[in-house]
């Protein structure tokens, strides 16, 4: 061997063995600056002599180019997902079945894992070199993120103790980000101008699908092994976790939370210990996989259609943290209610970043005892929607503020009305805050349907005075629509198309999309139903209007208020008569007749 070539092997032996010590066992043993220079002295060489330059050298990590595609990727072996579990019952159901399948009473042996909250990714060894690496896809067909996935540091670009490694082996494992990773990466996208990510799982998706891998490597990415797909020969243990542990031997990244349980009772402990230290790992985790061990027992109780028999996800309950809350703002609904929200010092909860919830009214703020600068425990109810459960009162800071609810209405100044629970603005649509809520009401989905008009544009109609209300959005033309942010003529043909096409509706969606307080879609629905026309409904008396079924007396009442107000019934006088001229049908239009047939 040249001397060339053996100075080669040896520093990328040194940088591999140092990038061991560092990302995997946590304890480096040289200063960054000895490893940036025998990196800098490997880089030289190699590019001396390029023929010498090897895909899994150190040197090549973010050696990719930058692509204008993803290419695709079969599985070999399918990647299959897990069906869930929510309860102690549903595992116990769980282990049950499979005694009955394995027609044994004994208890099973299983390996319980962390359900990471990434995304599933193959990599492919060959003879020990990371060839090839694909995203799930649908689970057949994933896309090739070679590229990106080599940036990885903690992923091996070659498998240590090459002895006894099979020819073939594809590690699969899931691709992930920490919470002060992500809280790191959106700190630095803000500073940049760039576009934040709601959670480290939106984050790690996003990194992995760039096609510049030099980005991907600025991301704070990780990576644990949880299985395997195709290997040939097959020397692997039979045991899932002996099979692990190999991986880990081979320098391949494994939780080091796994753990073999044998039976229900030893599953649940573990489940309890999970659950217990959830917040400690520094990753989000959403519950534990418990895999039946032996790979000859998952062999016989196979899989059904997408998921194995043999492996279930037990999911975490939704959870809780503690921040503080910054200050407490009043905002006006489309009805005037006013509905403090809570500004909170950014948590991330349940995978994603809380920084607002709502206080409902000022009956919920009493019976929390809330003051501003008091720290909170925060839930995700139903895992999505940000609720304040409760205050940690030792907590309470000396400086604490009482909240103090506004007199007059935050947005048009106008005097509050009061009753025992809520605050509400009497101003109507004077008011600019309803009026934006209103107009949203009239083109959402259900009611106009008037695409691309969304909040921003809505805010900047209201705010210039342009539209004060839903008929002024049918007098604006292109010239005024262009002189908005971001709005060129393409945009405006196509919101004035869209404000067109909408003039042709039914009458149900014409009612809903008025905001008649507690008027929602399928009381509109109703409503329409029991009248012929628009002129019907308008001039019905009380007593009618009451006797629609499933409709009570308060909504009854509040429709024939509506329409005994001279504002509204001159909006909508502008709206059905020409220019405007609103067409609404009794059920479906005609023109959309043929939606049925179809
Ligand atoms: S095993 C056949 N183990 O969960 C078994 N999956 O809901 C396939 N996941 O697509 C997966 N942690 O992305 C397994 N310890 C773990 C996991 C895990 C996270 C993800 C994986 C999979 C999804 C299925």
């Amino acid at each position: 061997m040249e001397q060339i070539e053996q100075q080669i092997i040896n520093l990328r032996e040194k940088l591999q063995y140092w990038e061991y010590l560092y990302y995997l066992k946590n304890s480096p043993e040289v200063p960054d600056i000895e490893y940036d220079l025998v990196m800098a002295e490997l880089r030289l060489l190699e590019s001396k002599r390029p023929d010498l330059l090897t895909v899994d050298s150190p040197s090549q990590r973010v050696g990719g180019k930058v692509q204008n595609k993803f290419f695709q990727v079969r599985h070999k072996v399918p990647m299959l997902s897990l069906d869930n579990i929510f309860d102690k019952s549903g595992f116990m159901i769980f282990d049950q079945r499979l005694r009955n399948r394995l027609k044994s009473n004994n208890d099973i042996v299983y390996c319980c894992e962390l359900k990471l909250d990434g995304l599933a990714v193959s990599i492919l060894y060959n003879r020990g070199v990371l060839v090839r690496a694909a995203t799930r896809g649908d689970g057949n067909t994933g896309e090739n993120i070679t590229a990106n996935i080599r940036t990885i540091s903690t992923i091996p670009l070659r498998l240590k103790n090459d002895d006894n490694l099979p020819r073939l082996i594809e590690i699969r494992g899931e691709v992930f980000m920490s919470k002060t990773g992500f809280m790191q990466l959106n700190t630095r996208s803000k500073k940049e101008g760039n576009k934040l990510f709601a959670n480290p799982r939106n984050a790690a998706a996003g990194s992995l699908r760039q096609l510049d891998p030099a980005i991907t490597a600025c991301r704070p990415l990780m990576f644990y092994c949880y299985g395997v797909g195709l290997v040939t020969p097959n020397v692997l243990s039979d045991s899932h976790w002996e099979q692990l542990q190999q991986f880990k031997n081979w320098g391949i990244p494994i939780s080091t939370y796994s753990s073999r349980c044998t039976g229900s009772t030893e599953v649940l402990d573990f489940y309890q210990k999970v659950n217990n230290n959830r917040s400690s790992f520094g990753f989000d985790i959403d519950g534990v996989v418990i895999k039946v061990d032996s790979l000859r027992l998952q062999h016989h109780l196979g899989f059904i259609t997408r998921a194995p028999r043999w492996a279930i996800a037990y999911k975490l309950p939704a959870q809780e943290q503690l921040t503080q809350i910054k200050k407490v703002e009043f905002q006006v609904g489309r009805t005037g209610i006013i509905t403090p929200v809570a500004r909170l010092n950014p948590i991330l909860v349940s995978g994603a970043i809380v920084s607002n919830a709502t206080l409902h009214n000022i009956n919920e703020v009493k019976r929390l005892g809330i003051m501003i600068g008091d720290t909170v425990i925060v839930r995700r109810s139903g895992n999505v929607i940000p609720q304040i459960i409760g205050i940690v009162s030792s907590k309470r800071p000396e400086n604490a503020l009482q909240i103090v609810f506004p007199s007059q209405c935050p947005i048009c100044c106008s005097k509050l009305e009061h009753s025992n629970i809520m605050l509400r603005c009497p101003a109507g649509l004077v008011c600019a805050a309803q009026r934006k809520e209103a107009i949203k009401r009239f083109v959402s989905r259900l009611a106009m349907n008037i695409d691309g008009i969304g909040d921003k544009i809505i805010n900047q109609l209201v705010n210039s005075n342009l539209v004060t209300n839903p008929a002024d959005l049918f007098r604006l033309n292109a010239d005024i629509l262009m002189n908005l942010e971001r709005i060129g003529p393409i945009l405006a043909n196509k919101l004035l198309h869209s404000l067109k096409k909408s003039k042709k509706t039914t009458l149900a969606r014409f009612l809903y999309a008025l905001g008649i307080c507690e008027v929602g879609y399928a009381t509109a629905v109703n409503i329409a139903a029991s009248y012929n026309t628009l002129d019907i409904l308008i001039t019905a008396d009380i007593k009618s209007l009451k006797a629609i079924s499933n409709i009570g007396p308060v909504v009854a009442t509040n429709v024939y208020n509506f329409f005994t107000k001279s504002y509204n019934l001159n909006v909508i006088q502008d709206l059905l008569s020409p220019p405007i001229g609103i067409r609404c049908y009794k059920s479906k239009p005609a023109y959309l007749e043929h939606c049925k047939k179809k």
